[in-house]
């Protein structure tokens, strides 16, 4: 068992427990915290969006949109699985960062992830 951080890491899953492009949200914090493998890289974020409130981990994770003209629709998606998209008005946010492209000053949360051994382990 991995040695925790007194009040601050917390073992929120199993190593296979996640699987690639799913999440889980724990009950950290007010809100919880929603954690998420995308191709077995861990990300770790407050479920809570900035706007107006909502229940952010309940939205979809996508790719970005962005231009190719080479492609029917002039565009083309990119780093799929690496956004979250509020499920209230779709504001989308970068799981890596918590940044978001709608309002660059209100971004998300994030919080340090970790495995070792069998265990994901979130600082929070
Ligand atoms: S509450 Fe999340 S986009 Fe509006």
């Amino acid at each position: 068992m991995a040695e925790l951080a007194r009040g601050r890491e917390h073992v929120v899953a199993t190593a296979g427990e996640i699987a690639p492009g799913e999440h889980k949200v724990v009950p950290i914090g007010r809100y919880g915290v929603g954690v998420y493998n995308v191709d077995g890289r861990y990300y770790a974020i407050a479920n809570y969006c900035p706007h107006e409130g909502g229940p952010l981990c309940a939205g979809r994770t996508k790719g970005q949109t962005v231009a190719d003209a080479d492609r029917p629709g002039g565009a083309k998606e990119v780093r799929p699985g690496e956004f979250i998209y509020c499920p209230w008005h779709q504001w989308g946010f970068e799981l890596a960062t918590g940044t978001t492209a709608v309002k660059p000053e209100w971004s998300i949360r994030t919080y340090p992830v970790r495995v070792e051994g069998d265990e994901v382990i979130v600082s929070a």
